[in-house]
């Protein structure tokens, strides 16, 4: 999958393109990220990329000439662009897989009052927030955005890691885990998760994934109850089990 971005600050992408896992993936040609500096593009005489707003008001507005000739350059038209806004609908894991779909995507940082209106109109970009709150820029945002997204690219992750197994994607928390010692401080593991029995595990790990989410999350755990699910009679009995649960 190719993502180009568009960003005023590409040596804070290092934290993403440098890490372990998105770095092998970049190595193995498995993932093309494309730093493209808006300020390069510039033909302003001291290559500024921002102004002051009209109407007046606090900050500055990155200005249309760069970033329409940054988006030319890479031949964007007609391809999915995304811009990092708090202003956009928030991300999800569906969303998520959506976009992890794409061959390629683009995505446009912004910062200090945010963009001009008419890049967002002329370009069709999909406006997207990572929660509601406000960053600095749309850069933190979008390496939340690449990271969660590369992880369903076929390859990014090992054999050894699902990007199913995890959780949000099955609608529900991931159940608890545990690694050796078996005991430590007196502080000892669940003892199912000796008896060999994977079936066993498999339920008690189902049910501490609904007993957690139940429990921590009410707004997923509606929104699992209301879905058309594939259960075997045993993890039907369970979620029964859990739904009367007071
Ligand atoms: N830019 C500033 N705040 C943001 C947010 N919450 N999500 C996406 N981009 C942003």
């Amino acid at each position: 999958m190719k993502i180009n971005v568009l960003t005023l600050f590409p040596e804070m992408f290092t934290a993403v393109t440098e890490s372990s896992i998105l770095g092998k993936a970049a190595e193995k040609g498995i993932l093309d990220i494309n730093l493209i500096n808006i300020r390069d593009f510039s033909k302003d005489r001291h290559n500024k990329a921002d102004d002051t707003p009209y109407g007046g008001g606090v900050g500055m507005v990155m200005f249309c000439q760069p970033i329409f000739d940054a988006l030319r350059s890479i031949g964007a038209e007609e391809k999915k662009i995304i811009y990092m806004s708090p202003r956009g609908s928030v991300l999800n894991q569906g969303k998520i897989e959506e976009l992890a779909s794409l061959d390629e995507m683009t995505v446009l940082c912004g910062h200090y009052e945010g963009v001009d209106q008419r890049v967002l109109d002329y370009w069709n970009m999909e406006e997207i927030s990572i929660g509601d709150y406000v960053l600095t820029g749309g850069e933190l945002a979008a390496m939340v955005m690449i990271d969660a997204v590369s992880r369903f690219v076929p390859g990014v992750l090992g054999t050894s890691e699902s990007a199913a197994d995890e959780s949000i994607y099955s609608g529900l928390l991931e159940y608890d885990q545990y690694t050796k010692p078996r005991v430590y401080e007196g502080l000892e593991v669940p003892e199912v998760l000796f008896n060999g029995n994977h079936k066993l595990i498999h339920l008690w790990q189902f049910r501490k994934s609904l007993e957690l989410t139940k429990e921590k999350r009410p707004d997923l755990w509606e929104a699992y109850l209301s879905e058309e699910k594939n259960l075997s009679k045993e993890e039907k009995k369970i979620l029964e089990e859990i739904v009367l649960k007071p």
